[in-house]
């Protein structure tokens, strides 16, 4: 039967693209509804070559929905998507990090652990993980697999979209200002975007991590193994679509530069593009941009150490950062037959 499905945050950035990756699938869709804050009542959203009226989500029937994809926020998720599955929802697959870390939710990313989805029956939710953790397990999955992760060393290159609409509205306004010699002033982020970079995404916790830093090592250990080690720093950057990434990966078996590029040239989800170039040879988030793969590009061996790489990977944060993953776990739902 064709599926019902509902996209709650239907007009912010990570809903925007579930409803055009959803148009673009292969899932046998029915019917959509897009779904927003009373804000929204009436707006229009496309859904391939349609345009689908907001619906708000108090006066919304979730009953008969095979499929709801969240992504409103922590709060609305931490307040709706329990109730959504209370109404007779069969599945929420939510974007927040509010579910992340439940043992009662999976958290999935299908190239790496698609088996999980089947322990969603519990809450009758599926986590979604961060987007920095999503490209970045998808490039160590097959590694890890081949000769076993033993610490990973990343820096982050986050765009302006990961916060959201407004976010990204705020590196508009002060590059436009600044060339009128407008002081910026940072509203979302905690100091200027624009020509600058922060070493800050979201708040600090004990031990002078910020929870950004926090996610990709704990979202890491429950997707891939608890026991490989992560030390993360996380950095916004003046970019708006795509999060770029700098790994230095040591392992406890035999890996180097050349293996790793096979090994990463035969699996899911990736696209190798390395040819060292005076002009390029590597991807860049301005090209990742509207793309689905995960790019891995600059992988050479780390003459420090033994069994160590060092590689760039790139990905689109709204498409396999959020609205693909999202989608690709509806469709491992589906091919389960457990919606
Ligand atoms: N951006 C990323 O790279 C990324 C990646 C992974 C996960 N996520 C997560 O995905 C979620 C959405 O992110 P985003 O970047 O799409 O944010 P966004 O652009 O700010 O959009 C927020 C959406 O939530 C809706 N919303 C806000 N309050 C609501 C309420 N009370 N009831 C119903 N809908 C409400 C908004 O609708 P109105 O227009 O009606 O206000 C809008 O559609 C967040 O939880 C975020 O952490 C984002």
């Amino acid at each position: 039967m064709a599926l019902k499905i509902a996209v709650v945050g239907a007009t912010g950035n990570v809903g925007t693209e579930m409803l055009n990756i959803l148009a673009e699938s292969d899932l046998d869709v029915g019917e959509v509804y897009a779904v927003a804050s009373r804000r929204s009542l009436g707006r229009e959203v496309s859904y391939g070559d349609r345009d689908l009226k907001c619906l708000d989500i108090e006066q919304f029937d979730f009953a008969s929905m095979d499929i709801v994809l969240m992504s409103a926020g922590g709060d609305v998720s931490k307040q709706w998507s329990p109730k959504i599955i209370a109404a007779g929802a069969k599945v929420v697959i939510d974007n927040s990090s509010v579910w992340r870390m439940d043992p009662d939710v999976p958290l999935v990313v299908p190239e790496v652990n698609a088996d999980a989805v089947e322990g969603f029956a519990k809450k009758g939710i599926v986590a979604n993980p961060n987007c920095s953790t999503i490209q970045m397990v998808v490039a160590l999955k097959p590694l890890h697999d081949a000769a076993t992760i033993k610490r990973v060393v990343v820096s982050t290159y986050q765009s302006t979209s990961g916060g959201g609409r407004a976010a990204m509205d705020e590196l508009w306004i002060q590059t436009k200002g600044i060339y009128v010699n407008d002081s910026p002033t940072p509203e979302i982020f905690p100091k200027q975007i624009a020509f600058n970079v922060i070493p800050q995404i979201d708040v600090f916790i004990d031990g002078g991590d910020t929870k950004e830093e926090w996610k990709m090592k704990a979202e890491t250990m429950k997707i891939l193994d608890s026991g490989v080690k992560v030390t993360a720093t996380c950095v916004r950057v003046p970019t708006f679509i795509g999060h770029a990434e700098s790994l230095n990966v040591e392992f406890v078996r035999e890996m180097t530069a050349d293996k790793a590029r096979k090994i990463l040239r035969e699996s899911p989800g990736i696209m190798i593009y390395d040819k060292p170039e005076e002009k390029g040879g590597y991807i860049t988030p301005v090209e990742a941009s509207g793309e689905f793969a995960t790019y891995v590009s600059r992988i050479r061996d780390d003459s420090t150490q033994d069994n160590t790489i060092n590689m760039w990977v790139v990905a689109d944060n709204l498409r396999k950062g959020a609205a693909l993953n999202a989608v690709q776990i509806a469709e491992v739902m589906v091919n389960k037959g457990l919606v």
